[in-house]
C-alpha cells in the first residue's frame, strides 16, 4: 500500500518549471467535455499519425534524414553543414533541455529572453543555473535591446538564447540585432541556443541566424524542427546543429533518455522536407491573414491594443488598459467567455500586461473569439 506515505521528490523538481499551454489544453478539453463549446486558440493543431518504421534507430537519428537536414540547414543558412553535426530529436524542446542539461551548471549565467518560451527558464532554474533574463520590449516590436544584452554578458555567462521569430511575441530579429548581438558576444567562450522552430513563419522580412555570422558556427546550436513548419506537432520530430563533439555528447544524452526519436516520425520528416514546399507557403499565406484579422478585431476591443507581430503564428495584445492583470483576464476569458488564451505571465514576469492568442485555427473561430471577446468587455469593463 503506498497511501500515507510520503513521496520523496528530489529537491531539484521544485526547479522544474511548467508550459501552461498544456494545462490551458486540458481544461479547455475538460470544459468541452461537459458540453462547453469553446475556441481553441492556445495550441497549434496535431496530424493525424500514419504507419511506417517502428523499430530502434541510431540515437542522433537516421542518417537519410540527418542528410536532407545538412543539406536544409546548409541551404538556408548559409553554412556548410555535414549530418554529424545534426542531431534528430523528439521535437524542438529536447534539443533545449539537453543542451541546458548538457552545458549550464551552478554558477553559470544564461540569458534568455522574457517574455519567452517556458521551458528555457524552467531548464535553467532545473539545472541550479543563474536565469539571467533579457527583457522583450513592445516599442521595439518586442525586439531585444542590444545595450541590455551587452549589460548582462560577463564572465559567467555560458549561454545565450535567441528565439526568432519569437514565441509568445511573434517579434522577429532583425540583420541588424543578429549582427549586434554576434558583435556583444566577441570573441568570448559563450554558446548560443538559437531557437528557429517558427523561421519559416515569417511575414514581412526575412530570416536571419546567428549561425550565418562569420565565426559564430561553432558556438551556435540551432534548434529547428517540424512542429510548426509542417504542422506535425504530434509526430515529435525536431533538431538540433552543432558542433559535432557536441552533438556527441547531445545524442548520449539521447540514448539515456528515449533511446531514438520514432523511427516513423523521421521517414515521414525526410518526406516533407524532401517534398513540395506549397503547403509551407500556402499556410504561412493563411497565417498571414489570420493574424491580420486577429490584430484588427484586437484592436477595435476595449482595454485591448496589439502590434502587428511579423512571424511565428501568436498575437500578444497590451491589455493593461482593461485593468485587469493578465491571469485573472485569461481564467476569465476561459470560463466566462469560452475563450482559451494564455496569460503573458505564462510566459515570464515580463509578460504581465499582455494576452497571448494563438492564430492556429479557423478565421471564423478567430473571429468567434474576438466576438466573444468583445461581448466580454462590454459587459464586464
Ligand atoms: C519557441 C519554441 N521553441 C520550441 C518549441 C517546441 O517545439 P516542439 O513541439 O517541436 O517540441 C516551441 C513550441 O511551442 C516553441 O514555441
Amino acid at each position: 500500500m503506498t497511501k500515507g506515505r510520503e513521496l520523496r521528490l528530489a529537491s531539484r523538481m521544485e526547479r522544474l518549471g511548467t508550459e501552461t499551454a498544456f494545462e490551458v489544453l486540458v481544461k479547455a478539453k475538460a470544459l468541452e467535455a461537459a458540453g462547453r463549446d469553446i475556441v481553441h486558440l492556445e495550441i497549434a493543431a496535431v496530424d493525424a499519425l500514419h504507419k511506417g518504421f517502428t523499430h530502434y534507430g541510431p540515437s542522433a537519428g537516421l542518417m537519410e534524414l540527418r542528410e536532407v537536414i545538412a543539406q536544409h540547414v546548409s541551404e538556408t543558412r548559409r553554412v556548410n553543414v555535414t549530418p554529424d553535426e545534426v542531431v534528430v530529436v523528439p521535437g524542438g524542446k529536447p534539443i533545449i533541455f539537453f543542451s541546458i542539461l548538457a552545458l549550464a551548471e551552478q554558477g553559470d549565467e544564461v540569458i534568455y529572453p522574457n517574455p519567452g518560451f517556458p521551458i528555457y527558464e524552467s531548464m535553467i532554474n532545473y539545472v541550479g543555473a543563474k536565469a539571467m533574463p533579457i527583457r522583450l520590449r513592445e516599442e521595439l516590436d518586442f525586439r531585444l535591446d542590444i545595450d541590455e544584452l551587452v549589460a548582462l554578458i560577463n564572465d559567467r555567462t555560458k549561454l545565450i538564447i535567441l528565439n526568432s521569430p519569437q514565441n509568445p511575441t511573434g517579434g522577429v530579429l532583425e540583420k541588424i540585432d543578429i549582427d549586434r548581438i554576434a558583435q556583444s558576444i566577441g570573441d568570448r567562450n559563450i554558446m548560443v541556443l538559437s531557437d528557429e522552430i517558427y523561421s519559416r513563419l515569417i511575414f514581412e522580412g526575412e530570416h536571419h541566424s546567428i549561425m550565418s555570422i562569420d565565426g559564430m558556427k561553432e558556438r551556435t546550436i540551432l534548434l529547428d524542427g517540424f512542429s510548426k513548419t509542417y504542422a506535425m506537432t504530434g509526430w515529435r520530430m525536431g533538431y538540433g546543429v552543432m558542433r559535432p563533439d557536441l552533438a556527441t555528447h547531445i545524442s548520449r544524452l539521447m540514448t539515456n533518455s528515449s533511446s531514438c526519436t520514432a523511427s516513423f516520425s523521421q521517414i515521414a520528416g525526410i518526406e516533407a522536407l524532401r517534398g513540395p514546399q506549397k503547403s509551407v507557403d500556402a499556410m504561412r499565406a493563411e497565417f498571414k491573414k489570420r493574424r491580420d484579422v486577429m490584430v484588427a478585431g484586437l484592436n477595435k476591443i476595449k482595454g485591448f491594443s496589439c502590434r502587428l507581430p511579423h512571424g511565428a503564428f501568436y498575437v500578444f495584445p497590451n491589455i493593461r488598459a482593461t485593468g485587469w492583470p493578465s491571469k485573472k483576464l485569461a481564467d476569465a476569458l476561459l470560463d466566462d467567455a469560452g475563450v482559451a488564451a494564455l496569460s503573458g505571465t505564462a510566459f515570464g514576469d515580463f509578460g504581465e500586461g499582455y494576452l497571448r492568442f494563438s492564430v492556429a485555427n479557423s478565421i471564423e473561430n478567430i473571429e468567434k473569439a474576438l466576438d466573444r471577446v468583445a461581448a466580454w468587455t462590454d459587459k464586464n469593463l
